[in-house]
């Protein structure tokens, strides 16, 4: 039986590296470039990579394990998320040609194995089932996740984009603890915080690893620019640590899996990830974004 206990992040765990956007980064293609990017992260602390088999077609989980190959001291550093169950329609050898789900036992397992190849690690850190499929078998498909945890190709297991009774529907099937969902949670999209899904995830002790946490870079059309250097003026953070400051502040501390492969952008976030806001602040810049006075 391998040690699922041991989770790749923890509450202290200030920022999660996503890795959707990597292969639009032509400088870090290069397998010594992304290297010497992976290891200046590591020494700053961060180590949790996001990764999934479907972004930029397969070539970024490749990229990542070619700079690991070509570094193999970083292999030990680095802790990989990884996610399947999604087809894009380019990849659909059917001729349907239509984007689907396949959270399907074999499809799964397959995934696995591929993804241990393609990211050249021995164990992925915590796998995901990508999105949830109105037709998952949640017996089967907890059996092969499993087994791929005592088999110790995989750690511990997650879901994303899974809503409460989706995921608690998986955690009845299976003796392994659903450690996280990653979904969407920001200064743009702040409707998890009002329908209950936040005190969902606190109940049943679910972390939340929260995707696009700057908004994909469109937090400027949300907040004004007059009130971002208000708040600089006040808290010295900018436009990037005010949003990540403001996702940490939530209960049960979301974890932000950042997109910016930009060192400066990185180094504000984690300054974020470090910082307080005034609690009036937090309702000002959340009352800006949603565009709606707090009732
Ligand atoms: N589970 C899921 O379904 C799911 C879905 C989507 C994403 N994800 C994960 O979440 C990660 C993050 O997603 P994301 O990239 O959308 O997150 P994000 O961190 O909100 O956005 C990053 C993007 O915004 C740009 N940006 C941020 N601040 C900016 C500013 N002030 N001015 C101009 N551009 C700015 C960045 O550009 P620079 O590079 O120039 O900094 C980058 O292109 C992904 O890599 C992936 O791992 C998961």
């Amino acid at each position: 039986m391998q040690d699922t206990t041991a989770t790749g992040f923890t509450p202290e765990t200030p920022l999660i590296l996503g890795m959707m956007r990597l292969h639009n980064h032509p400088e870090l293609t290069q397998p010594a470039r992304l290297a010497d990017w992976v290891a200046a992260r590591l020494d700053e602390g961060l180590n949790v990579f996001d990764h999934a088999d479907i972004y930029g077609a397969g070539q970024c989980e490749k990229l990542f394990g070619d700079a690991l190959r070509a570094h193999p001291t970083l292999t030990k550093r680095v802790r990989v998320i990884t996610k399947a169950g999604i087809v894009p329609a380019v990849q659909d050898s059917t001729p349907w040609q239509v984007k689907h789900y396949r959270a399907e036992a074999d499809y799964l397992g397959n995934a696995i194995d591929k993804a241990l190849g393609s990211l050249s690690v021995e164990r992925i850190d915590t796998f995901l089932i990508h999105r949830p499929d109105p037709l998952l078998q949640a017996a089967e498909v907890a059996r092969v996740l499993e087994d791929a945890v005592s088999a110790g190709k995989v750690r511990q297991i997650g879901v994303s984009n899974f809503l409460p009774e989706q995921w608690r529907w998986l955690a009845r099937n299976t003796r392994l603890p659903l450690v996280c969902n990653q979904s969407q949670l920001s200064l743009t999209h702040t409707t998890p915080l009002f329908d209950g899904t936040l005190e969902a995830h606190l109940t049943d002790g679910i972390r939340w690893l929260a995707w696009s946490p700057l908004g994909g870079g469109n937090l400027a059309e949300r907040i004004p620019a007059d009130l971002l250097s208000r708040a600089r003026e006040e808290t010295g953070l900018d436009e990037t640590a005010l949003a990540i400051a403001w996702l940490r502040q939530i209960p049960g501390t979301p974890v932000p899996v950042i997109g910016s492969m930009n060192p400066d952008r990185i180094r504000c976030a984690l300054h974020g990830a470090r910082s307080q806001l005034p609690r009036p602040l937090w309702y000002r810049l959340l009352e800006s974004a949603r565009n709606m006075a707090v009732a």
